[in-house]
């Protein structure tokens, strides 16, 4: 029985890809669907690509970084278009894929669903960094969706 599905995005129109999948498996199951953003080089997030050192960063521009991802999340939610989406934002200082690896198996999720490719997009790879090593470490099952 699927009861918890982790749905993976960067924030991307790649990743969005997975998204009507997502919903048709959760739909049949009754589902949640969880909808995760992981943030961890808050330097590499969004608009602030061009600031080198995250260190240098103050509290008041992470906070605000976080604010936009968050409602950008929420925007993703919507689109979704199904009753039970949750967003969530993980912060943190593990690689991303390692954050969704750790947050899947410690929040007994069934299912974790992503897009092939992501934000950097590039096609002739068959698979994203993020998405290969999801594949290669949990434990839990995974779906890929072709990026097309
Ligand atoms: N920060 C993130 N938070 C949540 N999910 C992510 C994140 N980054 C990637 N993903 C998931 O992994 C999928 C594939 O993205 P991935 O980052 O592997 O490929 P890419 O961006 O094209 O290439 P690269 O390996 O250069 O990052 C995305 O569509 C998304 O589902
Ligand atoms: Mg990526």
């Amino acid at each position: 029985m699927i009861k918890k599905i982790v749905l993976c995005t960067d924030l991307s129109d790649n990743s969005k890809q997975a998204f009507s999948i997502a919903k048709d498996i959760a739909s049949k199951y009754e589902a949640q669907i969880i909808l995760v953003a992981v943030v961890t080089d808050l330097a590499e997030t969004a608009l602030f690509s061009v600031i080198e050192q995250p260190n240098l960063i103050s509290e008041d521009v992470q906070k605000k970084i976080l604010e936009e991802v968050k409602k950008d999340l929420d925007k993703l939610a919507n689109e979704i278009g199904y009753k039970k989406v949750t967003p969530l934002v993980l912060e943190g200082s593990e690689s991303v894929h390692a954050a969704i690896v750790n947050y899947a198996k410690n929040n007994n999720i069934d299912l974790i669903v992503m897009s092939s490719n992501g934000r950097a997009g590039l096609r002739r790879l068959i698979l994203g960094s993020v998405s290969e090593k999801v594949l290669r470490e949990s434990r839990i099952p995974v779906l890929i969706v072709p990026c097309e």
